[in-house]
Parts: structure tokens; sequence; C-alpha cells
């Protein structure tokens, strides 16, 4: 399965995509407020082999359709530049019902403030709207990362609660903020 946006083509990972995949997944700026990384190559491989597995709609690769310039000169069509996660049951302090979805979402670097993750993580959202049983997306951002709360902004997702040493990583617990949409058709 796959999403088309105007510059964009969503669909799986696979396990040849690792060298795309860790241009951002090893890059500590990327992981600055992320729950994840920054990876080793092992890490990104088996971060791989099992989105491999998960597929659609657990794991969507963001790729370009055309060419685009980074930092470091272009950057070929068909390159997987991010991906959106989206997550069932089990995750961490969110209301456990089966009716509701948490998205996550990453861009490589080079490519931010270009509107990427925007059209990616609505084109995802409005797959999820075609499932009747689904009544919410949430999203969790760390209070102090402006783009994530942004792109939850384009989305349409409102502030909830914010949720206190929500995510421990490497000793430090961080705070997160919690969003909401509700998929009302
Ligand atoms: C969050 C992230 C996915 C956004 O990707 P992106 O493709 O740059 O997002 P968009 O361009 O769609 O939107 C980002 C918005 O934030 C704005 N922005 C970026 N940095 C900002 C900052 N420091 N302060 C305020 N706004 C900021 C951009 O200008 C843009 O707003 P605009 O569309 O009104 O111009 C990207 O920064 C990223 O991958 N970060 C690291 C991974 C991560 O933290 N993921 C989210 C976990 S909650």
């Amino acid at each position: 399965m796959t999403l088309e946006t105007a510059r964009l083509l969503l669909r799986p990972f696979t396990t040849e995509d690792a060298a795309d995949v860790h241009v951002y997944a090893s890059d500590p700026a990327v992981c600055r407020f992320t729950e994840w990384g920054p990876n080793s190559e092992e890490d990104t491989r088996e971060w791989l082999e099992d989105a491999e597995a998960a597929g659609i709609p657990a794991h969507w690769a963001i790729t370009l359709r055309d060419d685009a310039v980074g930092a470091a000169g272009r950057i070929p069509a068909g390159t997987v530049v991010g991906g959106v996660g989206v997550y069932g049951e089990n995750r961490g302090p969110l209301d456990a019902s089966p009716s509701i979805r948490e998205l996550g979402w990453v861009v490589r670097r080079d490519l931010w403030g270009r509107g990427i993750a925007t059209e990616a993580v609505r084109a995802v959202i409005e797959a999820l709207i075609e499932q009747d049983e689904l009544e919410q997306v949430h999203a969790r951002c760390r209070p102090e990362h402006k783009a994530s709360a942004k792109v939850m902004a384009h989305l349409g997702l409102s502030l909830v609660r914010r949720i206190e040493n929500d995510v421990e990583r490497d000793g430090q617990w961080m705070h997160s903020d919690l969003y909401a949409l509700s998929l009302a058709r």
C-alpha cells in the first residue's frame, strides 16, 4: 500500500532503506527530542527489520517523488527522507482504547521547514479516517519542541494536557505534551 501527496510517496520500509534511514536516525540534532537514537548502524538495521516485519499501517517511509536539494547536494527522487509511525495500544500513559492511534514523525534535518512532515502526516491521517473504527489520533512531543508543536497546529491537533516525566532517555526524564484530533466523519 502507498500514499501519494504532491511531493511525497509514502510506502512501507524495507531493510534496503538502511543507508537512507541512517542519515537521520544517526543525527544527534534529529534525536534531540526523540525517545530513541542517535542510532548506531546496528540500531538502524534492527529497527528496519522490525519496521519491515510490522509493515503498514505501523510504519510509513516518506520518500521524495522528485529530486530535492539538501545540505550535501542533490537528494534523488525515491530517497527515504523520514517516517511516520502509527502506534496502537500499549503506548505508555495514553488511553489504551482500540479506537485511538498515536502518531510519531521524523524528517531528515536538511529538509526541515519545507512542510514535509505536515504533508506526510496529513496523508496518513486521511488514510486513518477511512478506517471506521478509529475515533481519535494522539501525538506527543516535548514541550520545548517548537517545530513539532507547529506540525500539530498545522494538522489541527489540540493540546490535551502535559504528561510529567513521561519519557526516560539516558537517565533523564522528559515531559510530554499530549495532543489529540477527533476523526470526525
Ligand atoms: C518535527 C519535524 C518532523 C518537523 O519536520 P518538518 O518537515 O520540518 O515540518 P514542517 O516543515 O511540516 O513544519 C515545521 C514547522 O515548524 C517551524 N519551525 C521549525 N523550527 C522551529 C522553531 N525552532 N521554532 C518555531 N518554529 C519552528 C517551521 O518553520 C514549520 O512551520 P511553518 O510551516 O509554519 O513554516 C522535524 O523537525 C524532525 O524530524 N525533528 C526531529 C525528530 C522529532 O523530534 N520528531 C518529533 C517527535 S514529537
